[in-house]
């Protein structure tokens, strides 16, 4: 088998991709691990930057996005027992945020995609990379027991944390950055109207909570708990009482209880591999990143991992010119690294750390005050949320 990209990985970076290469008449075959009905059944955020909306309408996949998705001007700081409203339109000169989950725009992607007759390989085992430090890379698996070996110009890793591609690479040769965080999140989603119309992130002392939602029937609840929690000593009557005593009074008020339809506990970390390109092999989403949710950035880096690496790669077969590809790590990671910070930033200032004093307490509560009364702080956390420039 040959292709000229082979992309590892089905979840948003891949198909995401996938789709833009298929566009411009570049070929490329998906390889993923799980089957795709596997890959749809993982509950993600969604929270879509401007740029991001962007990209998908450039990958021919916003209709749906643009029928269901929900357009939010601004989101909610809550402590001290107030909220504080960031307005998000106002502070960037008009720019949104679009709530629409990471199912639905995968699911959108893999319709484009199936849609358009390009090959991808589901339940694919034993996905091994190999010749990337020279001029014919491969990619090694496994398919309903065949071994299969894929030849191909580019490899890109766009599986996950725990995929195999940053795992290929040489000790050597990449450098990791990590911050593992002393607590989780126990998020519901449960087929209930929203308690609020716009997502409101609390600081509690019982600790930090979210309300989110995926449409004006489906929201999506997150409270903070410690790192031994297991998600079974968690009734949803217990979840709500929780949620709610982390809210302020209307808001909590505004809870409308109902059976969850899901409910999982996720740890948070802060993690960056250095640098994303090794010969010909790229990595790019969580394959190369991970940041905790509060900021709402996963996927929206994902779509800037693949802003760059798609035009790199156009350019190299389009325009003859290895300017992008050569250039992808160091502009990626320039995003990267500030997306970091900023949700590093916003996990620092809302959540409750076991071993915090007083005294940090006090600089937490400090600091979201300087948001919620300067116009100086609150546009440089708006002009984050909806997303720095590309
Ligand atoms: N071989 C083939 N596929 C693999 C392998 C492997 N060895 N290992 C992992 N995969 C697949 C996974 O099954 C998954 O479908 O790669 C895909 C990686 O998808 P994600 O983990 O969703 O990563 P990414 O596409 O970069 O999207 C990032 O997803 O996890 C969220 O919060 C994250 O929103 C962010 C987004
Ligand atoms: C979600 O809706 O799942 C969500 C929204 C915003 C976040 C994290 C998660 O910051």
């Amino acid at each position: 088998m040959r292709t000229q990209v082979a992309i590892i990985g089905a979840g948003p970076s891949g198909l995401l991709l996938g789709q833009l290469l298929n566009r411009a008449g570049i070929d490329n075959i998906i390889l993923e691990r799980k089957s795709g009905d596997y890959v749809l059944s993982r509950i993600r955020a969604g929270v879509l930057e401007q740029g991001m909306v962007g990209m998908l309408e450039e990958a021919g996949v916003a209709e749906r996005l643009h029928e269901e998705g929900l357009v939010h001007d601004g989101f909610a700081l809550a402590f001290n027992g107030r909220r504080h409203r960031i307005d998000l339109h106002t502070l960037t000169g008009g720019k949104t945020v679009t709530v629409y989950g990471q199912t639905e725009v995968t699911r959108d992607l893999m319709r484009a995609r199936e849609a358009a007759g390009a090959v991808t390989i589901y339940e694919a085992d034993d996905v091994r990379v190999d010749g990337f430090d020279g001029d014919h890379p491969k990619v090694l698996f496994v398919q309903n027991g065949m071994s299969q070996s894929l030849d191909c110009d580019f490899i890109a890793g766009c599986d996950g944390f725990h995929g195999i591609s940053r795992q290929s690479v040489p000790e050597g040769a990449i450098s990791e950055f990590e911050r593992v965080y002393p607590f989780g999140w126990l998020g519901v989603l449960a087929d209930v109207p929203p308690a609020a119309h716009e997502l409101v992130y609390a600081n509690d002392a019982r600790g930090f909570a979210l309300c989110s939602m995926r449409s004006a029937t489906r929201s999506r609840y997150y409270v903070q708990v410690a790192l031994d929690e297991r998600v079974e000593d968690w009734s949803d009557d217990r979840f709500y009482d929780e949620l709610r005593a982390r809210l302020p009074q209307d808001v909590a008020d505004a809870v409308v209880t109902g059976p969850s339809i899901e409910k999982s506990i996720a740890p948070l970390r802060s993690f960056v591999a250095e640098p994303m390109r090794f010969g010909r092999l790229f990595l790019a989403g969580d394959a190369s990143h991970i940041v905790p949710p509060t900021g709402a950035k996963g996927l929206n880096l994902a779509a800037s991992d693949i802003r760059y690496l798609f035009d790199g790669l156009r350019e190299h077969y389009l325009d003859k010119s290895d300017a992008g590809i050569d250039a992808y790590s160091q502009k990626a990671l320039s995003r990267i690294w500030k997306a970091e910070r900023f949700s590093w930033w916003m996990t620092s200032m809302l959540h409750r750390f076991p071993s915090q004093s007083p005294f940090e307490q006090r600089m937490q509560l400090a600091e979201l005050e300087y948001v919620a009364s300067s116009v100086a702080a609150s546009t440089s956390v708006a002009e984050n949320y909806v997303g720095l420039p590309y």
